[in-house]
């Protein structure tokens, strides 16, 4: 298959990329490089071997610079990652990511409509699940959205099911990510986030590095079993395969199908600390400090849907994650990213 991937040279969209490529796709990328550098194309190429990925630089919510991209391939298939993503941002900034976000996503929508494109995965995020209380999530638990980002997603969500409802030979698959860490093995590509990070692994991959003095582990009286809130992280390159795996599955088929992309494993920060410490040898400084605003206790995925119907089974430990994110930004720094 072509496939189109917008947001392609991003953290996600690009280990998607190299997985497409070695199951033998054709790739095109369509990326406005406003959160990823070019660089990561020639990289992409050099893990993929012997396949090269096209790259065009273009923003999505510019229609006619879309437009010639899908007149220029003909497309079966198109996976939807640009977007903006930070939460603290969306809510000062609600306007630049209804715009970016949905706008863009309105723009693609039109565009494989003209062109005749019936088959889309979408990035969503369980973030789109919110602050409930009733873990796991599964894919049918009620959704409710609390930040300008998550709406965005939810509200994406919404658009790509009546899209579907209004053109039946349409195939949507939406995928709920939980908390994607990690990089490719090769130390090639990774998360590159600029400034101070938000996340808690990178934040941590910053104190390792001697970036950050120390890391600020937010609350600490919650009811989990150390105190500290407790996420379902899932390496990148199981959530690429993901991708693939759905793209496959659904490829003959027309509806709207919407998977959780977790490891159903609940994992506390401080875990998370220690497992850092312990895989790579170096200790993490940290300190307790209030609890952050929006943040829920717990939050993991029910994944058997994706398991069962896609086949699809994680692979990497919570080690492999610690080991990957590190050895990662060691290379990027070498690299002089
Ligand atoms: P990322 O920022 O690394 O990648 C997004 C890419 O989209 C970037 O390369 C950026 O330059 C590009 N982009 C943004 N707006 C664009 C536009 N208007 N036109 C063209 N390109 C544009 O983010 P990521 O972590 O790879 O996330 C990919 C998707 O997955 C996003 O939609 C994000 O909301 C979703 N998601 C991410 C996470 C996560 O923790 N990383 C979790 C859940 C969902
Ligand atoms: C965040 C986003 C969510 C997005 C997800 C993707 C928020 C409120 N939510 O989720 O929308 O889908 O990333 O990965 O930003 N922590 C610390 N210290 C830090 C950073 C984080 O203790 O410096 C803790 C947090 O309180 C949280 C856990 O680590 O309990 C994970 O945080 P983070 O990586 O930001 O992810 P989420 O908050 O789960």
């Amino acid at each position: 298959m072509i496939v189109l991937l917008t947001g392609g040279t991003g953290y996600i969209g690009s280990h998607v990329c190299v997985e497409l490529l070695n199951s033998g796709h054709d790739v095109v990328i369509a990326d406005n490089l406003s959160n990823s550098k070019i660089g990561v194309v020639e990289r992409i190429n050099k893990i993929a071997g012997n396949s090269s990925v096209v790259f065009r630089k273009l923003d999505l919510r510019d229609y006619e610079s879309l437009e010639l991209v899908f007149h220029e391939f003909q497309f079966d298939a198109v996976m939807h990652f640009a977007g903006y993503k930070a939460v603290g941002e969306s809510v000062y900034c609600p306007l630049k990511y209804y715009e970016n976000n949905v706008q863009g996503s309105i723009n693609l929508l039109k565009a494989m409509l003209k062109y005749n494109v019936k088959r889309i995965v979408f990035s969503s995020s369980a973030t789109v699940y919110g602050m409930s209380e009733d873990v796991p999530f599964h894919e049918y638990s009620p959704l409710n959205a609390v930040n300008p980002y998550g709406r965005t997603k939810f509200f994406i969500e919404e658009i790509l099911r009546d899209f579907q409802t209004a053109n039946k030979d349409v195939m949507v698959c939406i995928l709920r990510y939980f908390n994607p860490v990690g990089a490719h093995k090769s130390g090639l590509i990774g998360e590159d986030p600029t400034g101070i990070p938000n996340n808690l692994m990178p934040f941590i991959v910053h104190v390792a590095a001697g970036e950050q003095k120390k890391l600020s582990i937010f609350g600490s009286d919650y009811s989990t079993p150390d105190g500290t809130c407790v996420r379902d992280y899932i390496h990148v390159a199981d959530l690429a395969l993901g991708h693939t795996l759905a793209l496959e599955k659904h490829k003959q088929d027309s509806g709207c199908f919407v998977y959780n992309l977790g490891r159903g494993k609940g994992i506390s920060v401080l875990q998370m600390v220690r497992t850092f410490q312990k895989v790579n040898g170096i200790m993490i400084d940290y300190e307790f400090s209030e609890r952050r605003e929006g943040d829920i206790a717990v939050s993991y995925a029910a994944n058997t849907k994706a398991y069962s119907v896609l086949g699809w089974k994680p692979e990497n430990t919570l080690e492999d994650m610690c080991r990957d994110s590190w050895r990662w930004y060691k290379n990027s720094k070498l690299m002089k990213l």
